[in-house]
């Protein structure tokens, strides 16, 4: 690790309060993650100084704010390893994302005798769009099992791929709920030598804020991202995609930007990316989001990757051996991120998390919009404490000892 999360900690104003007299230990980053000092003056500078539409105005403000909007988009493009800017469509978060693949590719170019495969693992925003267009279209939708392990089935994998019929892809790049890192690089070489045409979609949510990611060398055709979980503000995500995919696809959402010309009985669209963009786009978030970006790569995602894996490491270590503790995710630091599950016998996760409050601790509790997996698990919820950049050892005992506690009170 070279960085310092005490100083790093100060960055963070959130960070800085207490609760009922309690350092407050923010373990529920997979949620959303707190904003440093940076991210959020450059949204000020947007509202104090350049706020303006973007993309129409012809006067200063407003096209240093467009310059401001579209740098931003280079900038993610870098940060990821996007293939081109011109495959960066600003979305409103990862489900807004999915849900745009879902109306502009799956439901025209999937029918009856496809098949769409996904995983038990996957949050609601990378299955219930799928689902849903599944029902209105009338593909197949299969779907990987886990192992014991908490990792993908890949032999599974292989025989739901066997007939070539499946002819898109949806999985996650590291699961919100198991913590999980997804083996992307084996299962999409898997996907595309049982049918070379396979459309591959990767959801990144947990994987962005965590990892070092390089979108081009996964050769994926999508890939989700949403800005709240990697040190920037809520309200907005984004599509990367392949320019030459967007370019066919017909828009999600129509109206203003989003065309070339409009006479009363023709439409023309606008190039992608603007055609997926329609109406005036989150701009201050967009400034946040550059500044975001420019805070990771400052600590070096090779950095956060590392004091993550070694923080994991030790909590899953120390819930493991906690008693009545049942840890449900791979206990391998290195096939995992920071997002770990748990049970406490005899303790209801919503009681647990009451409890927990009182040491000032932010854990989620839940299904983490994973239902699927939750019945897979043969649970209804799970306790879930996530680590990012800024926690530390020290956040450990304050959730040992709410876990204890609430042992002691709760399951006589
Ligand atoms: C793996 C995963 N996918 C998708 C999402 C949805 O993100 P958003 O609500 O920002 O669209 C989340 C959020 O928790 C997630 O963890």
């Amino acid at each position: 690790m070279s960085f310092d999360v005490a100083t790093l900690r100060k960055e963070f104003p959130t960070l800085q309060q207490e609760v009922d007299g309690r350092r407050l230990v923010y373990l529920d980053s997979a949620a959303s993650s707190q904003t440093p000092r940076r991210v959020l003056d450059a949204m000020d500078e947007y509202y104090e100084h350049l706020r303006a539409n973007v993309e129409r105005g012809v006067y200063r403000i407003s096209e240093q704010a467009t310059a401001r909007y579209e740098r931003a988009r280079t900038r993610l493009a870098d940060f990821v390893g996007a293939p081109s800017p011109d495959g960066v469509v600003f979305t409103k978060n990862v489900t807004e994302a999915m849900n745009l693949v879902a109306y502009s590719w799956v439901r025209r170019q999937l029918g009856p005798g496809d098949a769409l495969l996904t995983t038990e693992m996957e949050h609601h925003a990378n299955f219930v769009p799928w689902w849903h267009a599944a029902q209105e279209v009338g593909f197949e939708l299969r779907s990987i099992p886990i192992t014991d392990a908490f990792e993908l089935d890949l032999d599974a994998a292989r025989e739901l791929m066997a007939d070539g019929n499946v002819r898109f892809l949806a999985v996650t790049h590291v699961s919100n709920v198991l913590g999980t890192i997804n083996p992307l690089e084996d299962l999409i070489a898997m996907a595309r030598e049982a049918n070379p045409e396979v459309v591959v979609t990767v959801d990144g949510a947990q994987a962005v804020p965590h990892l070092p990611v390089d979108v081009a060398g996964l050769d994926c055709d999508f890939y989700g991202v949403t800005v709240h979980k990697m040190c920037g503000p809520t309200g907005l995500g984004a599509l990367i995609a392949k320019p030459e995919q967007l370019e066919a696809m017909p828009p999600f959402l129509t109206g203003g930007s989003m065309i070339l010309d409009v006479s009363l009985d023709q439409v023309t669209w606008n190039h992608a990316p603007h055609r997926f963009e329609a109406g005036t786009p989150p701009i201050a978030e967009a400034f946040g989001l550059e500044a975001a970006c420019d805070f990771l790569d400052e600590l070096g995602m090779a950095n956060v990757r590392a004091h993550e894996e070694a923080l994991v490491g030790t909590f899953v270590e120390a819930l493991t051996a906690a008693e009545g503790v049942t840890v449900y995710g791979p206990t391998d630091p290195s096939k995992r991120s920071g997002a770990i599950s748990f049970a406490v016998d005899g303790v209801h996760p919503h009681d647990l998390g009451a409890m927990l409050d009182g040491y000032g601790v932010c854990i989620r509790v839940g299904h983490h919009c994973a239902k699927p997996l939750m019945r897979t698990l043969g649970v209804n919820a799970t306790a879930r404490a996530s680590l990012y950049l800024y926690n530390d050892t020290d956040d450990l005992a304050p959730l040992l000892d709410g876990i204890a506690e609430a042992r002691s009170f709760f399951a006589r």
